[in-house]
This record gives structure tokens, C-alpha cells and sequence, in this order.
């Protein structure tokens, strides 16, 4: 098993690769185009928000809120993909984009929600402080973990974003989401085509870290203030759930893309931890149906951990 300096070098020319793929196929864009400044105005001192100020679903504002806090802390992960990924070579150049990215979602999502008053700009605020202050931020055992965590994680958000968007019935506010799902999807590609090249290097330790990395899988908001409450809501207005985590993730990359069942070469180990990743991704399709279903009748179940599951 190489160790995890010896693997980054080696994949070093595919991260470079995939880097040229990305830069490639980004269309520059800025935040300020996106927003519809002619319907701010000015927060008088004495201002008090009210959820009278636009009509929208508590769910989507809990899915906004969510959306934007992770976006500002997403930064902050920096420290961590240096530390893994070292700041030389293709690897500090992808961790430097990246983290310029993920600053400019939350620009555009903090523009248009504080022009628009959709959510809260005081507990907002509170909790961005709150969130960074806290400092927590993902520590993956291994580089391979690092890449399986990502790769979903950033998928996951895609989908939290475009969902989000389609749920907002003003047209500047799903174009934000739009345009932000839409980087995301390229930085999930970024990990997607990475974990790929790892499972050709290192296939029985690559598939022992996303099987620990869907064991574990957390949305990247854990942290945030009243996140379970959140994350509830979220799941209630089929925003991000169980059933999307599986048919929109676990199914198509996992499975399909990443072609775990089909994988050969691996040692006991290895097979061991396929043959529990596949039973856990049938765990959580079943799960999905199942809280979906309930929702839909009781139209309140929690979703835990997916740990839980
Ligand atoms: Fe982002
Ligand atoms: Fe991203």
C-alpha cells in the first residue's frame, strides 16, 4: 500500500489533467451580474426582518440558510486540502481555484438573499460567525478518504443547490442556484474522475475508504446552528434526503460509474469492505423509500445520520 505522499505524486499528473479540464470548461461569471440590485434598499437602523417579507416555504428558507453557511465555511477547508494535498505542483493550484470558487458562491448567495430579504440577515449573520468561529472542518483519515468524501460531498451540494433553485419561484434566485449548482458539478467531476485513476492504483484501499466515507457521510452543514432541524426541513421539501442520496449518488457514482461490484484485484480486506458498501447503499435506498413514504403520510420523520441507517 503506497503511502499517501507517494500516491498524490503519483496521481499528480492526472489532478493536472483534470485541472486543465476544469479551468477548460469554466465560463468565467460574477456575482454581481446575478443580482437584482434595483429591489434592495437600504436596512433602516431600527429594522426588525419578518418572514412577511417574501412569501416562501419554511423549508426553502431552512435550505438557503443551510446552503449559504456551508458555502461560507467551505473556505476554511483550505487549511485541510493544503495539509493533504501539499501547495506545490497541480494539487495547490486546484486547492487555491477551488477555494476561490467556493468564495464566490457565497458572495452571490449572501447578494441576493440580503437584496431580497428572503431569509433572516441578523440570524444569518450570528450564524456565520457562530460557524466559522467553531472551526469545524473535515479531517479524512487518509488522501483517499479526502477525494471519497469530496466527491460526494460536492455532488450532494449540486443537488441541495438545484433543487433549492427550483423550489424559489422568483427567476433571479433560481438563476443564482443554477449558475452556483453548476460549478459544483465540475468540482465534483474534479473528484469523481480522481477517485477513478485511485481505484486503478490502490483498488482495495480506495474502495476501504468510500466505503468508510459513505459510512460516515455527513452534509458538509453539520456545525450550523439548529443544522437537524434544518436538515429535517430540507429533506421534507425533497430538497436533499435519503432516497436523493441514493438514487442520485450512491447508485450512479458509486456503483455505476466507480463500478464497485465489478472492481477485481482486491485483497480480503478489500472485498470486505465492498461487500459492506454494497449492502449499506441497498440499506439506504430502502431506508429512502421508507421515510419518504412516511413522510409523505405523517409529513414529519427524522432523518438521522446516515451512519444510522
Ligand atoms: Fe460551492
Ligand atoms: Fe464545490
Amino acid at each position: 500500500m503506497r503511502s499517501d505522499e507517494t500516491l498524490l505524486a503519483e496521481l499528480e499528473p492526472i489532478a493536472g489533467q483534470l485541472l486543465e479540464r476544469h479551468l477548460s470548461t469554466s465560463k468565467e461569471w460574477f456575482p454581481h451580474a446575478l443580482v437584482p440590485w434595483g429591489r434592495g434598499r437600504d436596512f433602516e437602523p431600527d429594522y426588525e426582518w419578518s418572514a412577511d417579507e417574501v412569501e416562501l416555504p419554511d423549508e426553502v428558507r431552512s435550505s438557503l440558510f443551510v446552503n449559504l453557511l456551508t458555502e461560507d465555511n467551505l473556505p476554511y477547508y483550505f487549511r485541510t486540502i493544503e495539509r493533504m494535498f501539499g501547495a506545490d505542483t497541480a494539487w495547490g493550484t486546484w486547492a487555491r481555484r477551488w477555494t476561490a470558487e467556493e468564495g464566490r458562491h457565497s458572495i452571490v448567495i449572501r447578494d441576493y438573499l440580503t437584496v431580497t430579504r428572503a431569509v433572516d440577515p441578523v440570524a444569518l449573520e450570528r450564524a456565520r460567525m457562530a460557524q466559522v468561529e467553531c472551526g469545524e472542518v473535515p479531517e479524512p483519515e487518509t488522501a483517499l478518504d479526502g477525494f471519497a468524501y469530496v466527491a460526494l460531498q460536492e455532488l450532494a451540494t449540486r443537488i441541495a443547490h438545484h433543487n433549492t433553485g427550483k423550489l424559489l419561484t422568483d427567476r433571479a434566485g433560481y438563476e443564482v442556484m443554477k449558475k452556483v449548482a453548476s460549478d459544483e458539478n465540475r468540482h465534483h467531476l474534479f473528484y469523481r474522475d480522481l477517485v477513478s485513476a485511485a481505484l486503478e492504483l490502490e483498488p482495495s484501499a480506495t474502495v476501504c475508504a468510500i466505503e468508510r466515507q459513505v459510512r460516515t457521510f455527513e452534509m458538509p452543514g453539520t456545525g450550523i446552528v439548529d443544522f437537524e432541524v434544518h436538515a429535517k426541513a430540507i429533506a421534507k421539501a425533497g430538497i436533499y434526503d435519503f432516497a436523493i442520496h441514493h438514487d442520485q449518488i450512491l447508485l450512479p457514482v458509486v456503483l455505476r460509474h466507480w463500478g464497485i461490484e465489478a472492481l477485481e484485484g482486491l485483497d480480503a480486506e478489500g472485498e470486505e469492505a465492498r461487500a459492506a458498501l454494497v449492502k449499506r447503499i441497498e440499506r439506504i435506498g430502502k431506508a429512502g423509500r421508507r421515510f419518504a413514504a412516511r413522510r409523505q403520510e405523517a409529513d414529519a420523520t427524522p432523518e438521522r445520520h446516515l451512519a444510522a441507517v
